[in-house]
This record gives C-alpha cells, structure tokens and sequence, in this order.
C-alpha cells in the first residue's frame, strides 16, 4: 500500500521533474527537510510529508491556472481527490492568504 506521501511524491515528480528541474530540485530538498520534523507532528507526519511534496506543484505548467501557484495547488488536489486539508496546507503555506 502506497502512502499518502508516496502518492504524493509520485505526482510531484509526474508534473514538475521535467518540466522544472530547479522547482523540482527545491521540492526534493522541501520534502527531504519535512522528513526529518515529522516525528514532531506525530500522527501527521506523513500529511506534513505530502504536503512538502505538494506545496510548489501549483507551479506546472499542465496545472497552473490562475498564476497563483499555491490556488492553483490546491485546486488541482481537491480535483484528484486527496483531503480537504491537504489541499488547505498547499493554499496557505509560505502564509498565502
Ligand atoms: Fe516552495
């Protein structure tokens, strides 16, 4: 069974390795960091794991929509159907309101 983080990675690498190698490089390195803190969010580790994998992917160009990466984000995984919540750590992170 894949985990939520490994879905995650996988679609990242689909949209973004390609296409943005940098944006892709940064990502790694994101999820890599969001690793190493997840035993301090206990159960919600491998959502802070996915959400790393994720923050940047509004940045595709086969997703961007509306130019705001971190909209465009979290609409493209309301749209594949992963949580409400995860979609709403991608809407907001880097504070985006
Ligand atoms: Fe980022």
């Amino acid at each position: 069974m894949t985990s939520l983080s490994g879905w995650a990675a996988e679609a990242s690498a689909r949209h973004l390795a390609s296409t943005l190698p940098r944006r892709w490089r940064h990502v790694q390195a994101v999820a890599a960091k969001a690793k190493t803190l997840g035993r301090l969010v206990g159960e919600d580790a491998d959502l802070l794991v996915a959400s790393a994998w994720l923050h940047d992917i509004g940045y595709a160009p086969d997703i961007s929509d509306t130019g705001f990466h971190a909209l465009d984000g979290a609409r493209w995984a309301r749209r594949e159907g992963f949580s409400e919540r995860l979609a709403a750590l991608i809407a907001y992170h880097s504070c985006a309101s």
